[in-house]
């Protein structure tokens, strides 16, 4: 009885904890597994090559592009106004800065991602339409990532690859947000004021696990296309799992 009771108290404990808090903790074996891909680890070593940061882009501008149309087109969803913030945040056009500086004007024909990064699209496009309150699940994901260990993965991104300056790593850069920790700070306090029923906030937890999943599938699925030629000949990548986007619905 007493430890029914106790159970039952801790289980009301975790329902009126902020969503913040509870999405950070359902996620955080999938961030351990995350940072651990092989593709994340070598970034930690300092040992990002120009074919495998080129192809990295490709699969980020595929997936900024769904995540941002999706948040755009869903604004004033009462689930998706208080965390937009396009002026900071948005990542897209950074990479297509990042895209043409490495592939020259016409990169738009060079795109190749891997299947992993279509099925995360076709994800992102799914709930836009769907159930667009996941949305915050994802631009938790990457946004947030973005702004804590994505920050370091920059800068040793350009000491690896031997890159002046900012040139081609502005997909690094948010210079719209002065502090990243002070943005979090609003950002999370921003999420904690959705409104969810249980059921919704139980979805948007696993929304956030499938989101951390999609981004490990599709590091997986880079590494494999890079092992397939270990170069820049993308040609060979027809062979294995590679998509070129334009080529798909
Ligand atoms: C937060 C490191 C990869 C998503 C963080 C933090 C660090 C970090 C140091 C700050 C933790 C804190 O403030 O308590 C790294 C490193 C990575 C990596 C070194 C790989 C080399 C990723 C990936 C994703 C991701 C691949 C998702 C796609 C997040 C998110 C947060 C975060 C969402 C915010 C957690 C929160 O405050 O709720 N990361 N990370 N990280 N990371 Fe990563």
């Amino acid at each position: 009885m007493e430890t029914e009771k106790r159970t039952q108290i801790s289980a009301e404990q975790i329902d009126n904890r902020d969503l913040s808090e509870q999405i950070k903790e359902v996620t955080k074996d999938s961030h351990v597994r995350a940072e651990n891909t092989e593709l994340m680890l070598g970034f930690q070593r300092g040992q990002v090559t120009l074919p495998q940061y080129k192809l990295l882009l490709c699969s980020l501008y595929e997936i900024y592009q769904a995540l941002e149309e999706e948040l755009d087109r869903n604004s004033s969803h009462p689930a998706v106004a208080p965390i937009y913030f396009p002026a900071e945040l948005a990542r897209l056009k950074s990479i297509e800065n990042d895209l043409e500086y490495f592939y020259g004007p016409d990169w738009r024909e060079k795109i190749v991602v891997p299947a992993a990064t279509l099925r995360y699209c076709h994800r992102l496009r799914q709930i836009g339409k769907e159930n667009p309150e996941f949305l915050v699940a994802h631009a938790y994901t990457r946004y947030l990532g973005d702004l804590s260990g994505g920050q370091v993965l920059g800068r040793i991104a350009q000491k690896s690859m031997g890159l002046k300056s900012s040139e081609g790593l502005s997909f690094f850069a948010f210079p719209g947000v002065s502090s990243p920790n002070l943005f979090k700070q609003l950002y999370r306090s921003r999420m904690n004021s959705v409104e969810l029923t249980a059921e919704e906030r139980n979805s948007v937890l696993e929304e956030a696990v499938r989101a951390f999943e999609f981004n490990i599938q599709v590091f997986d699925g880079l590494q494999k296309m890079l092992s397939v030629t270990g170069n820049e000949h993308q040609e060979s990548w027809t062979n294995s799992e590679a998509v070129h986007s334009k080529t798909l619905p």
